[in-house]
Protein backbone atom coordinates (compact mmCIF):
# COMPACT_ATOMS: atom_id res chain seq x y z
CA UNK A 1 0.00 0.00 0.00
CA UNK A 2 2.61 2.35 0.86
CA UNK A 3 4.52 1.63 -1.95
CA UNK A 4 1.87 2.58 -4.16
CA UNK A 5 1.29 5.96 -2.15
CA UNK A 6 4.25 7.94 -1.92
CA UNK A 7 4.69 8.82 -5.52
CA UNK A 8 1.29 9.99 -5.41
CA UNK A 9 2.42 11.96 -2.45
CA UNK A 10 5.94 12.92 -4.45
CA UNK A 11 3.02 13.86 -7.25
CA UNK A 12 1.67 16.39 -5.18
CA UNK A 13 3.74 17.92 -3.90
CA UNK A 14 5.85 18.52 -7.45
CA UNK A 15 2.59 20.33 -8.26
CA UNK A 16 2.35 22.23 -5.22
CA UNK A 17 5.63 23.22 -5.23
CA UNK A 18 4.68 24.39 -9.11
CA UNK A 19 7.35 22.36 -10.74
CA UNK A 20 7.33 21.87 -14.12
CA UNK A 21 6.99 18.22 -16.34
CA UNK A 22 10.17 17.87 -18.58
CA UNK A 23 8.44 15.90 -20.51
CA UNK A 24 8.18 17.65 -24.21
CA UNK A 25 5.30 15.15 -25.38
CA UNK A 26 3.37 17.47 -22.30
CA UNK A 27 4.55 20.64 -23.28
CA UNK A 28 1.93 23.08 -22.90
CA UNK A 29 0.83 24.74 -26.21
CA UNK A 30 0.06 28.72 -25.52
CA UNK A 31 2.49 31.32 -24.34
CA UNK A 32 0.51 31.66 -21.32
CA UNK A 33 0.36 28.07 -20.31
CA UNK A 34 4.11 27.37 -21.50
CA UNK A 35 5.38 30.67 -19.56
CA UNK A 36 3.43 29.67 -16.23
CA UNK A 37 5.32 25.92 -16.39
CA UNK A 38 8.49 28.05 -16.36
CA UNK A 39 7.13 30.37 -13.23
CA UNK A 40 6.00 33.06 -15.49
CA UNK A 41 3.55 35.62 -16.84
CA UNK A 42 3.31 36.01 -20.83
CA UNK A 43 1.01 39.30 -21.41
CA UNK A 44 -0.06 41.49 -23.77
CA UNK A 45 -1.19 45.15 -23.83
CA UNK A 46 -5.07 45.37 -24.65
CA UNK A 47 -7.50 48.06 -26.30
CA UNK A 48 -10.70 47.94 -24.81
CA UNK A 49 -12.22 49.32 -27.98
CA UNK A 50 -11.20 45.75 -29.52
CA UNK A 51 -12.26 43.26 -26.96
CA UNK A 52 -15.80 43.08 -28.98
CA UNK A 53 -14.15 41.60 -32.12
CA UNK A 54 -14.03 37.66 -31.77
CA UNK A 55 -11.15 36.91 -32.95
CA UNK A 56 -9.14 39.67 -31.03
CA UNK A 57 -11.06 38.22 -27.77
CA UNK A 58 -10.23 34.47 -28.22
CA UNK A 59 -6.49 35.32 -28.68
CA UNK A 60 -5.84 37.03 -25.92
CA UNK A 61 -7.81 34.72 -23.51
CA UNK A 62 -6.40 31.70 -25.38
CA UNK A 63 -2.95 32.74 -25.05
CA UNK A 64 -2.27 35.38 -22.56
CA UNK A 65 -2.35 35.04 -19.12
CA UNK A 66 -1.36 39.05 -18.23
CA UNK A 67 -3.02 42.00 -19.44
CA UNK A 68 -1.97 45.29 -19.45
CA UNK A 69 -4.00 48.39 -20.48
CA UNK A 70 -2.41 49.93 -23.46
CA UNK A 71 -3.86 53.87 -22.88
CA UNK A 72 -7.14 53.29 -20.41
CA UNK A 73 -4.76 53.88 -17.48
CA UNK A 74 -2.76 56.84 -18.59
CA UNK A 75 -3.66 60.30 -16.78
CA UNK A 76 -5.97 62.27 -19.56
CA UNK A 77 -8.38 58.81 -19.35
CA UNK A 78 -8.47 58.62 -15.96
CA UNK A 79 -8.52 62.22 -14.57
CA UNK A 80 -9.68 64.22 -17.54
CA UNK A 81 -10.66 67.09 -15.18
CA UNK A 82 -9.03 67.86 -11.54
CA UNK A 83 -10.58 65.51 -8.96
CA UNK A 84 -13.02 64.09 -11.53
CA UNK A 85 -12.17 60.52 -11.94
CA UNK A 86 -13.11 58.22 -14.94
CA UNK A 87 -12.75 54.44 -15.31
CA UNK A 88 -15.21 52.57 -17.73
CA UNK A 89 -12.82 51.70 -20.18
CA UNK A 90 -10.24 50.48 -17.52
CA UNK A 91 -12.80 49.05 -15.59
CA UNK A 92 -13.92 46.91 -18.68
CA UNK A 93 -10.51 45.48 -19.53
CA UNK A 94 -10.19 45.15 -15.34
CA UNK A 95 -13.14 42.88 -15.40
CA UNK A 96 -12.20 41.18 -18.82
CA UNK A 97 -9.00 40.22 -17.38
CA UNK A 98 -10.31 39.21 -14.02
CA UNK A 99 -12.76 37.10 -15.79
CA UNK A 100 -10.37 34.97 -17.69
CA UNK A 101 -8.10 34.75 -14.89
CA UNK A 102 -5.43 37.56 -16.37
CA UNK A 103 -3.21 38.79 -14.25
CA UNK A 104 -3.11 43.09 -14.32
CA UNK A 105 -0.15 45.26 -15.08
CA UNK A 106 -1.34 48.97 -14.28
CA UNK A 107 0.22 51.45 -16.34
CA UNK A 108 0.85 54.01 -15.73
CA UNK A 109 0.34 56.53 -12.84
CA UNK A 110 3.28 59.54 -13.78
CA UNK A 111 4.61 60.04 -16.92
CA UNK A 112 4.92 62.92 -19.58
CA UNK A 113 3.19 62.18 -21.91
CA UNK A 114 -0.93 61.68 -21.68
CA UNK A 115 -1.47 64.20 -19.35
CA UNK A 116 -4.82 66.12 -19.54
CA UNK A 117 -4.13 69.67 -20.14
CA UNK A 118 -4.69 70.93 -16.96
CA UNK A 119 -1.88 68.94 -15.25
CA UNK A 120 0.32 70.62 -18.00
CA UNK A 121 -0.77 74.25 -16.83
CA UNK A 122 0.14 73.54 -13.38
CA UNK A 123 2.61 76.16 -12.41
CA UNK A 124 3.82 75.37 -8.67
CA UNK A 125 5.62 72.84 -7.54
CA UNK A 126 3.67 72.23 -4.58
CA UNK A 127 0.52 72.15 -6.88
CA UNK A 128 2.04 69.79 -8.63
CA UNK A 129 2.59 67.37 -5.92
CA UNK A 130 -0.92 67.71 -4.31
CA UNK A 131 -2.39 66.85 -8.02
CA UNK A 132 -0.01 64.08 -8.31
CA UNK A 133 -0.94 62.55 -4.55
CA UNK A 134 -4.88 63.14 -5.53
CA UNK A 135 -4.17 60.98 -9.18
CA UNK A 136 -2.20 58.15 -7.22
CA UNK A 137 -4.98 58.11 -4.49
CA UNK A 138 -7.60 58.16 -7.03
CA UNK A 139 -6.46 55.25 -9.47
CA UNK A 140 -4.34 53.16 -7.32
CA UNK A 141 -6.98 52.89 -4.43
CA UNK A 142 -9.83 52.42 -6.99
CA UNK A 143 -7.77 49.17 -7.92
CA UNK A 144 -6.64 48.48 -4.95
CA UNK A 145 -6.10 44.67 -4.66
CA UNK A 146 -6.69 43.67 -8.16
CA UNK A 147 -3.35 45.03 -9.85
CA UNK A 148 -0.38 42.83 -9.75
CA UNK A 149 1.90 45.26 -11.00
CA UNK A 150 2.16 49.01 -11.14
CA UNK A 151 3.87 51.16 -13.31
CA UNK A 152 3.94 54.17 -10.91
CA UNK A 153 6.74 55.95 -12.81
CA UNK A 154 6.89 55.93 -16.52
CA UNK A 155 9.99 56.99 -18.87
CA UNK A 156 11.69 59.87 -16.32
CA UNK A 157 15.04 59.70 -17.67
CA UNK A 158 16.48 61.52 -20.59
CA UNK A 159 17.84 59.43 -23.26
CA UNK A 160 21.64 60.14 -24.65
CA UNK A 161 25.06 60.29 -22.79
CA UNK A 162 23.87 62.58 -19.51
CA UNK A 163 22.27 60.54 -17.56
CA UNK A 164 20.21 62.48 -15.95
CA UNK A 165 16.05 63.24 -15.61
CA UNK A 166 14.09 64.28 -18.96
CA UNK A 167 12.97 67.57 -18.98
CA UNK A 168 9.17 67.77 -18.85
CA UNK A 169 6.44 68.83 -16.40
CA UNK A 170 7.58 66.89 -13.70
CA UNK A 171 11.26 68.03 -13.65
CA UNK A 172 10.45 71.51 -14.72
CA UNK A 173 8.18 71.85 -11.47
CA UNK A 174 9.93 69.91 -8.78
CA UNK A 175 13.30 69.50 -9.77
CA UNK A 176 16.15 67.40 -11.84
CA UNK A 177 16.28 65.66 -8.50
CA UNK A 178 14.52 61.86 -7.91
CA UNK A 179 12.51 63.10 -5.29
CA UNK A 180 9.00 63.61 -6.92
CA UNK A 181 9.56 59.72 -8.37
CA UNK A 182 10.60 58.39 -4.89
CA UNK A 183 7.53 60.20 -3.42
CA UNK A 184 5.39 58.64 -6.43
CA UNK A 185 6.54 55.40 -5.18
CA UNK A 186 5.63 56.06 -1.30
CA UNK A 187 1.99 57.11 -2.51
CA UNK A 188 1.31 54.36 -4.40
CA UNK A 189 2.31 51.68 -1.69
CA UNK A 190 -0.72 53.47 0.25
CA UNK A 191 -2.99 53.48 -1.94
CA UNK A 192 -2.24 49.69 -2.86
CA UNK A 193 0.15 47.71 -0.62
CA UNK A 194 -0.25 44.58 -2.38
CA UNK A 195 1.03 46.04 -5.37
CA UNK A 196 3.90 45.51 -6.56
CA UNK A 197 5.62 48.70 -8.02
CA UNK A 198 8.00 48.97 -10.92
CA UNK A 199 9.80 51.74 -12.68
CA UNK A 200 9.31 51.37 -16.37
CA UNK A 201 11.45 52.92 -19.50
CA UNK A 202 12.84 52.53 -22.82
CA UNK A 203 16.65 52.40 -24.66
CA UNK A 204 17.52 50.76 -21.07
CA UNK A 205 17.74 47.43 -22.38
CA UNK A 206 21.50 47.03 -22.89
CA UNK A 207 24.10 48.95 -20.27
CA UNK A 208 24.23 52.97 -22.02
CA UNK A 209 23.82 56.34 -19.94
CA UNK A 210 20.71 56.01 -19.35
CA UNK A 211 20.07 52.64 -17.99
CA UNK A 212 23.25 53.86 -15.85
CA UNK A 213 21.01 56.25 -14.47
CA UNK A 214 18.27 53.86 -13.95
CA UNK A 215 20.66 51.36 -12.11
CA UNK A 216 21.61 54.07 -9.47
CA UNK A 217 18.30 55.49 -8.70
CA UNK A 218 16.84 51.94 -7.68
CA UNK A 219 20.23 50.79 -6.04
CA UNK A 220 19.56 54.18 -3.98
CA UNK A 221 16.02 53.41 -3.21
CA UNK A 222 16.54 50.30 -2.31
CA UNK A 223 19.35 51.19 -0.05
CA UNK A 224 16.72 53.81 1.58
CA UNK A 225 13.92 51.61 1.88
CA UNK A 226 11.71 53.39 -0.14
CA UNK A 227 9.27 51.33 -1.67
CA UNK A 228 10.21 50.18 -4.95
CA UNK A 229 9.83 46.16 -6.48
CA UNK A 230 10.82 45.50 -9.88
CA UNK A 231 12.12 47.38 -12.85
CA UNK A 232 10.00 47.15 -16.72
CA UNK A 233 12.27 47.26 -19.51
CA UNK A 234 10.20 48.26 -22.54
CA UNK A 235 11.67 47.15 -25.08
CA UNK A 236 10.70 48.25 -28.22
CA UNK A 237 13.42 46.68 -30.29
CA UNK A 238 14.16 46.88 -34.14
CA UNK A 239 14.65 44.42 -36.57
CA UNK A 240 18.76 45.45 -35.82
CA UNK A 241 17.94 43.40 -32.61
CA UNK A 242 18.67 42.87 -29.63
CA UNK A 243 21.99 44.53 -27.21
CA UNK A 244 24.28 41.97 -26.80
CA UNK A 245 24.16 43.07 -22.97
CA UNK A 246 20.47 42.13 -22.73
CA UNK A 247 20.50 39.52 -20.18
CA UNK A 248 23.47 41.63 -18.02
CA UNK A 249 21.59 44.22 -18.10
CA UNK A 250 18.28 42.24 -16.46
CA UNK A 251 20.79 40.07 -14.24
CA UNK A 252 22.22 43.56 -12.61
CA UNK A 253 18.77 44.94 -11.43
CA UNK A 254 17.82 41.54 -10.19
CA UNK A 255 20.86 41.69 -8.49
CA UNK A 256 19.87 45.11 -6.68
CA UNK A 257 16.48 42.85 -5.10
CA UNK A 258 13.95 43.45 -7.63
CA UNK A 259 11.78 41.71 -10.22
CA UNK A 260 12.80 42.77 -13.36
CA UNK A 261 9.78 42.27 -15.96
CA UNK A 262 9.60 42.98 -20.27
CA UNK A 263 6.85 45.37 -20.30
CA UNK A 264 5.87 46.54 -23.86
CA UNK A 265 8.46 44.16 -26.00
CA UNK A 266 6.96 45.09 -29.65
CA UNK A 267 10.33 43.98 -32.23
CA UNK A 268 9.90 45.35 -35.94
CA UNK A 269 10.39 43.58 -39.01
CA UNK A 270 9.40 42.87 -42.27
CA UNK A 271 11.91 39.59 -41.91
CA UNK A 272 10.01 37.28 -39.81
CA UNK A 273 12.95 34.74 -39.57
CA UNK A 274 15.30 37.59 -37.90
CA UNK A 275 12.00 38.90 -35.68
CA UNK A 276 11.75 35.44 -34.55
CA UNK A 277 14.95 34.71 -33.82
CA UNK A 278 15.26 38.14 -31.94
CA UNK A 279 12.16 37.19 -29.98
CA UNK A 280 13.89 34.16 -29.24
CA UNK A 281 16.52 35.89 -27.57
CA UNK A 282 14.72 38.16 -25.44
CA UNK A 283 12.77 35.40 -24.16
CA UNK A 284 15.65 33.18 -23.36
CA UNK A 285 17.29 36.14 -21.64
CA UNK A 286 14.68 36.35 -19.34
CA UNK A 287 14.26 32.88 -18.65
CA UNK A 288 17.68 32.82 -17.70
CA UNK A 289 17.44 34.94 -15.24
CA UNK A 290 15.31 33.97 -12.36
CA UNK A 291 13.66 37.34 -11.11
CA UNK A 292 12.46 38.23 -14.63
CA UNK A 293 9.04 36.56 -14.22
CA UNK A 294 7.15 38.70 -16.75
CA UNK A 295 7.04 39.44 -20.53
CA UNK A 296 4.44 41.46 -21.93
CA UNK A 297 4.41 42.21 -25.80
CA UNK A 298 2.53 45.95 -26.49
CA UNK A 299 0.10 44.56 -28.43
CA UNK A 300 -1.80 41.15 -29.58
CA UNK A 301 -2.01 41.56 -33.31
CA UNK A 302 0.37 43.48 -36.14
CA UNK A 303 -2.91 44.90 -37.26
CA UNK A 304 -3.43 47.56 -34.02
CA UNK A 305 0.19 47.91 -32.58
CA UNK A 306 1.19 50.96 -32.60
CA UNK A 307 4.07 50.29 -34.66
CA UNK A 308 1.55 48.34 -37.21
CA UNK A 309 4.02 49.50 -40.53
CA UNK A 310 6.97 47.52 -39.24
CA UNK A 311 4.90 44.54 -38.10
CA UNK A 312 6.56 43.82 -34.62
CA UNK A 313 4.08 41.21 -33.11
CA UNK A 314 3.59 37.71 -32.28
CA UNK A 315 -0.20 37.66 -34.33
CA UNK A 316 -0.54 38.78 -38.04
CA UNK A 317 -3.12 40.91 -39.01
CA UNK A 318 -6.09 38.08 -39.68
CA UNK A 319 -4.46 36.49 -35.96
CA UNK A 320 -2.35 34.14 -37.42
CA UNK A 321 0.62 33.21 -35.54
CA UNK A 322 3.98 34.09 -37.24
CA UNK A 323 7.46 32.91 -36.71
CA UNK A 324 8.38 34.97 -34.11
CA UNK A 325 5.19 32.85 -32.03
CA UNK A 326 6.66 29.36 -32.95
CA UNK A 327 10.44 30.91 -31.75
CA UNK A 328 8.88 31.97 -28.10
CA UNK A 329 6.46 29.06 -27.75
CA UNK A 330 9.77 27.25 -28.37
CA UNK A 331 11.60 28.73 -26.35
CA UNK A 332 9.11 28.66 -23.25
CA UNK A 333 8.58 24.77 -23.49
CA UNK A 334 12.71 24.57 -24.11
C1 LIG B 1 1.37 54.05 -26.70
C2 LIG B 1 0.09 53.37 -27.17
O1 LIG B 1 0.41 52.09 -27.66
C3 LIG B 1 -0.57 54.19 -28.25
O2 LIG B 1 -1.86 53.66 -28.55
C4 LIG B 1 -0.73 55.64 -27.80
O3 LIG B 1 -1.23 56.42 -28.86
C5 LIG B 1 0.60 56.21 -27.34
O4 LIG B 1 1.13 55.38 -26.30
N1 LIG B 1 5.71 53.74 -24.04
C6 LIG B 1 4.67 53.53 -23.18
C7 LIG B 1 3.32 53.24 -23.71
O5 LIG B 1 4.90 53.46 -21.96
O6 LIG B 1 2.29 53.77 -22.88
C8 LIG B 1 3.13 53.78 -25.10
O7 LIG B 1 1.88 53.34 -25.58
C9 LIG B 1 4.26 53.32 -25.99
C10 LIG B 1 5.58 53.81 -25.48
Amino acid sequence: MIGKVRPLVLAAALVVAGVATADPAEAATTLGASAAAKGRFFGAAVANSHLGEAAYATTLDREFNSVTPENEMKWDATEPNPGQFTFGAADNIVNHARGHGQSLRGHTLVWHNQLPGWVNQITTGSALMTAMQRHINGVAGHYRGQIAYWDVVNEAFADGTGGGLRSSIWTQRLGFNTGWIEQAFRLARTADPNAKLCYNDYNTDGQNAKSNAVFNMVRDFKARGVPIDCVGFQSHLNINGVPGDYQANLQRFANLGVDVQITELDIGGSNFTTQANNYRTVVQACLNVSRCNRIVTWGVTDKYSWRASSTPLLFDGNFNKKPAYNSVLAVLNS
